[in-house]
């Protein structure tokens, strides 16, 4: 079933780091993936992959491989969209 995107705001990404028992998660062009079942395959290595973990990966991705198709490669790790942060409401 078509589930709706989990948005996730910046505050929810940055603990997304792999660490104490979370999975790693990285933000791609306004994607946000679990790259945590993903890493053991990168060509690249774990702890490069992990450079981006927790974070907008964004530049690096592009500083390193802008011709990888991370879409088609992570689309069963697709976690929602990157969304800014909410104010609060009062
Ligand atoms: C290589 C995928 C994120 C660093 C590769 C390659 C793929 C890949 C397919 C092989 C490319 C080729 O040979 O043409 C991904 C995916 C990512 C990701 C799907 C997103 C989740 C990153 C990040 C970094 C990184 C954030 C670094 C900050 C590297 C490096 C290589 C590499 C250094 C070169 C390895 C070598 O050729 O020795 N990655 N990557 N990757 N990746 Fe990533």
């Amino acid at each position: 079933r078509e589930m709706p995107y989990l948005r996730v705001p910046p505050s929810m990404l940055k603990r997304q780091t792999g660490r104490k028992g979370k999975d790693a998660w990285m933000a791609i062009n306004g994607k946000v993936y679990n790259i945590t079942p993903y890493a053991q395959f990168h060509p690249g290595g774990v702890p490069e992959l992990m450079r981006g973990a927790g974070r907008d990966g964004t530049k690096l991705f592009g500083e390193v491989h802008p011709w990888v198709n991370y879409e088609t490669m992570l689309a069963a790790c697709l976690i929602g969209l990157l969304v800014d942060e909410p104010v609060g409401d009062s």
